[in-house]
């Protein structure tokens, strides 16, 4: 839908705002999920308002190339040597909810090292941390909206929700995007996790088929020979398949 942003006179192409279309109905996690408790605190306890895609809404930062080191989507060569861990590609594009390439969109990522602990104060839980692997990178899409980056293949870890609680093994997303309204950050997920049952972050998005966008899928054509396996994790920005918004 477009409307003006000056009631009266005749649009022209400056003043015509194009709104982008509202998540479906179940495609996105309930705010308030007993199951995943910190849900209970930060739901909130009044009906949502609807606000206008305005200006502000549908424009975004800029980011260039000059703004992302070399070696900040290789999340392997941060440090003097190698991380311990399964070397894997993560790879996958990024697409607006008519299909189009979404390109030079900033990807940031966080994630556990091997052993299922991140590099963070908070995590104290008695696995090794990794002097080799911080667990952050960032990278841009490119022109046709692809991204990739090598990382190791983070391990499951405790967190206490509940009785007995793993987190399926995941890497943190977030995106910008072409405006502020597709910023998203969301969890990737690697197939055949036995903890996706038991997951309540994951479990909290009733509709089965958003839940599946967020299990990346193996991928021989990412896959290199004699050196990591690949993952393949494409990204919709908001629409009627966008990928579900997480935290
Ligand atoms: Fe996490």
């Amino acid at each position: 839908m477009s409307h003006s942003l000056f009631p009266g006179k005749t649009d022209s192409p400056r003043d015509t705002i194009t709104a982008y279309r509202r998540h479906e109905p179940g495609t996105q996690p309930d705010y308030l999920y007993p199951a995943y408790r910190a849900t209970g605190s930060r739901a909130p306890s009044q009906p949502l308002i609807s606000l206008p895609h305005t200006r502000s809404e549908v424009t975004g930062p800029m980011f260039g190339h000059s703004d992302i080191q070399p070696n900040e989507h290789d999340l392997t060569a941060q440090h003097g040597g190698e991380p311990l861990g399964e070397r894997i590609i993560v790879r996958g594009r990024v697409l607006d909810g008519d299909g189009h390439a979404v390109p030079n969109s900033l990807i940031e990522i966080w994630q556990a090292n091997a052993a299922g602990r991140y590099a963070h104060p908070r995590d104290n839980h008695p696995a090794p941390l990794d002097p080799n692997f911080t667990g952050t990178g960032r990278t841009l899409t490119d022109k046709d909206g692809f991204y990739s980056f090598v990382t190791i293949k983070p391990g499951a870890y405790p967190w206490r929700n509940h009785d007995n609680a793993w987190r399926p093994a995941h890497i943190h997303f977030s995106l910008f995007g072409p405006a502020f309204v597709t910023r998203l950050i969301t969890q990737m997920y690697f197939p055949g996790d036995p903890l996706f049952a038991h997951d309540p972050i994951l479990q909290s998005i009733p509709d089965e088929k958003a839940r599946q966008r967020l299990i990346s899928k193996f991928d021989l054509e990412t896959t290199k020979p004699e050196w990591a396996l690949g993952y393949r994790f494409d990204i919709i920005l908001r629409g009627r398949e966008s990928t579900p918004f997480e935290e």
